[in-house]
């Protein structure tokens, strides 16, 4: 990523699914191009998750790094799926920085893979809650502090190449993703006048504890009785136009600064895929 630029100099950015992966990178980055961060994840485990959840020292460590790259950051114990509590953190947290120009909208999980009518229905529920009426949650929290800055503002929403196209064995997550889209495209129709700018980002695989696990070895590598990562990264290469297996949580941050920065000022309602070609299939 390129050198810290005040791209985001006196903002303040709001994070969900910030301990670690993707939201630790944004966190990180949000910072040291001059952003005040409110850092929020649940730190513990959802229903139906196959890897490792998060932890309050997965969060400890973003605030660490995030300060250290020069921001203030407030960080939260918060499920996106609590409206109640979620108004609660932020409100407070919004007091205190002084508003709220910037939202990244990154909290997920996937679940155990399963064929779309054999999913378990507490799964399909926990899916369609954190990913979708999460995401939600989050805006309708966050929007009314964007418009009472009277700054405009920006919102980065990620859902994944697969908000675009069918995946096997994750009906719930692909669902999700797609609900996104029309969630992005909603908000950015009724917040355009407001000069608040709403996106999504779409990515293949990131390279982070959501795919680096036996579940999702096993759903790339159906025949193989115990996948290894390089048999993974060979069958997620294979669906990509760039011979990569996977990118990096930094190059998701890298757009997601982009679109949050006056870069792309006139950018709304857009999908910016970083997906090494998945999608052109
Ligand atoms: N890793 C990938 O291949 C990939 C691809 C496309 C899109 N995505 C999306 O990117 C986003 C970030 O995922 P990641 O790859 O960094 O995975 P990750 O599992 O490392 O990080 C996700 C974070 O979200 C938090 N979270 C989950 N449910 C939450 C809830 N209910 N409330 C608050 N926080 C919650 C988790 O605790 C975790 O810290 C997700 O929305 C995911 O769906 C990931």
């Amino acid at each position: 990523m390129s050198a810290a630029n005040g791209r985001v100099a006196g903002k303040v950015a709001l994070v969900t699914g910030a301990a670690r992966g993707q939201g630790r990178s944004h966190t990180v980055a949000l910072a040291a191009e001059g952003a005040d961060v409110i850092a929020l994840d649940l730190c513990a485990p959802v229903e139906g998750m196959a890897y490792r959840p998060a932890t309050e020292a997965d969060l400890e460590q973003t605030v660490r790094e995030a300060e250290a790259a020069g921001g203030r950051v407030i960080p939260g114990v918060v499920d996106v799926r609590d409206l109640e509590r979620l108004e609660e953190v932020i409100d407070a947290a919004v007091a205190e920085l002084g508003g709220l120009d910037i939202v990244a909208a990154n909290a997920g999980i996937v679940h155990l893979p399963a064929p779309a009518v054999e999913t378990d229905p507490e799964r399909w529920r926990a899916m369609i809650d954190t990913n979708l009426t999460g995401v939600w949650n989050t805006c309708r929290v966050a929007v009314p502090h964007i418009v009472a800055g009277g700054r405009g503002g920006a919102i980065a929403i990620t859902s994944s190449a697969g908000a675009l196209k069918g995946y096997p064995g994750v009906a719930g997550y692909i669902a999700a993703k797609h609900g996104l889209v029309g969630l992005t495209r909603s908000l950015a129709v009724e917040l355009g006048p407001e000069r608040i700018r709403v996106n999504h980002i779409a990515p293949t695989q990131v390279s982070t504890e959501m795919i680096h696990n036996e579940a999702i070895y096993k759903l790339f590598c159906p025949d193989s009785e115990e996948p290894t990562r390089e048999e993974f990264a060979a069958a997620s290469e294979a669906m990509h136009l760039l011979p990569v297996p996977w990118v990096e949580p930094a190059d998701v941050t890298a757009a997601l600064l982009f679109l949050v920065s006056d870069d792309a000022r006139f950018i709304t309602a857009s999908t910016l895929p970083v997906d090494a070609g998945v999608n052109q299939h």
